[in-house]
C-alpha cells in the first residue's frame, strides 16, 4: 500500500522543492538560495543473516535516496526495534557496526538515534544530505530521445528470497550480498559531469514500477530492453522455481495496466519488477552523454552498468518491454 496518498494535503510551501507527491526518493526543502536540504527515512527487517552485513545494507539503502536527488549525505540518525532480551546486545553492536562503517565510507557522520523493544529486529536510517536547490535530481523530466542507464544488477529481491531457502549457492550469495552493501556514491559522483533529466534507486518497487513513476512523470514513455538489463546470476532460474518474493509479485500485478510485454515470459516479467533493497540508480539523460557515463561508471568498478532502453513519446503504455 501507498501509505504517502493517506496523507492529509498540506498547504504549498515555496521552499518545499521536492515533496511526497511525484513519489520522489527523498524531500528536498531549499534552505537558502544555494543549499537545500534533502530528508529520507528506511528500515526494515533482516534481510541476511549476518548482523554486520544487515547493517551495511540497510545503511547502503537509506544513503542511496540522498544520492539519488543529487545529494550529498551528511547526517543519519539510527532506527531500531530489537528484542535486547531474546538476543542479547552483540548482535545490534554488529548491527550498528555495519551501519557505522558504511556512513564513514559516505562521509556523513551519526548523530544519534532512537530504539524500542520489538519482537522482531527492525533496523534503519534517517538520513539528510545538502545539495545546490538547482541541481536536484528528480524523478520526473525525463525527455523522448534520452536513453536510461542502471547502474547496479536486478533480481536482489529474488536472490535474497533464495538464500532464505537455501537455494543459492555460497558464490551467488556473496555477489548479491556485496550488491545490496554497495554505496550509490561513486555512481551520483560519476553523475556529476553529465546533465541527467531524471534520477532515481531501484527499489521496493522494482525496476518497472520505479521506470513507471519516472515516465508517468515525465508524460513520456520507456522502452527497455530485456536483453540490456544487468540480472544477478541465478535469478531467472529461481524465478522458473516460484522462488519469488511476495512483494515482487505484488509489483507485477499493480504494473499489468501500465507495462506492454509483448513476447516476454512470465518470470522474465517477475524478474524486470523484483522488489529490490538498495538497489543501482536509474538515470535518464541525453543519448549523446550515455556511453561515457556507462564508461565512467564501469571505471568505477560497477561493471554491469549498461544502457537498458530510451525514452519515447507517450504512447498508450508507460513502459514497453523488448528482448
Ligand atoms: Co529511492
Ligand atoms: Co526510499
Amino acid at each position: 500500500m501507498q501509505v504517502l496518498r493517506l496523507l492529509p494535503v498540506q498547504e504549498p510551501v515555496p521552499e518545499l522543492l521536492v515533496g511526497h507527491e511525484t513519489s520522489d526518493d527523498a524531500g528536498v526543502y531549499k534552505l537558502t538560495e544555494s543549499i537545500a536540504l534533502i530528508q529520507t527515512i528506511d528500515y526494515f527487517t533482516p534481510i541476511v543473516d549476518d548482523p554486520y552485513m544487515f547493517g551495511q545494507i540497510a545503511a547502503a539503502n537509506a544513503l542511496s535516496d540522498v544520492y539519488a536527488m543529487g545529494g550529498e549525505p551528511k547526517t543519519v540518525l539510527n532506527i531500531v526495534g530489537y528484542p535486547v532480551k531474546k538476543l542479547g546486545p552483540d548482535i545490534l553492536a554488529e548491527i550498528l557496526r555495519g551501519a557505522s562503517d558504511k556512513v564513514k565510507e559516505a562521509g556523513a557522520v551519526t548523530v544519534g538515534g532512537h530504539s524500542i523493544d520489538d519482537q522482531e529486529p527492525k533496523f534503519g536510517l534517517s538520513v539528510t544530505g545538502l545539495a545546490h536547490p538547482d541541481k536536484i535530481w528528480k524523478n520526473v523530466g525525463a525527455l523522448p530521445g534520452d536513453v536510461l542507464v542502471l547502474s547496479k544488477p536486478i533480481g536482489v529481491g529474488i536472490m535474497t528470497t533464495g538464500i532464505k531457502r537455501s537455494a543459492v549457492s555460497p558464490e551467488q550469495e556473496q555477489e548479491v550480498t556485496e550488491t545490496m552493501a554497495l554505496l550509490n556514491k561513486s555512481a551520483a559522483e560519476a553523475l556529476q559531469g553529465f546533465t541527467p533529466h531524471a534520477v532515481t534507486d531501484v527499489t521496493g518497487f522494482g525496476l518497472l514500477g520505479h521506470g513507471s513513476e519516472i515516465a508517468r512523470g515525465s508524460d513520456v514513455s520507456f522502452e527497455i530492453a530485456l536483453s540490456k538489463v544487468p540480472v544477478l546470476d541465478g535469478t531467472y532460474e529461481l524465478a522458473s522455481k516460484g522462488v519469488v518474493p511476495g512483494g515482487s509479485k505484488s509489483n507485477h500485478k499493480w504494473l499489468i495496466d501500465d507495462v506492454d510485454y509483448e513476447d516476454i515470459s512470465a518470470e522474465e516479467q517477475i524478474v524486470l519488477c523484483d522488489a529490490i533493497t538498495s538497489g543501482g540508480l536509474l538515470v535518464s539523460l541525453p543519448e549523446a552523454e550515455a556511453d561515457q557515463y556507462v564508461e565512467a561508471l564501469k571505471a568505477q568498478g560497477l561493471i554491469h552498468a549498461a544502457v537498458i532502453g530510451k525514452v519515447i513519446e507517450k504512447k498508450d503504455k508507460l513502459i514497453y518491454v523488448k528482448r
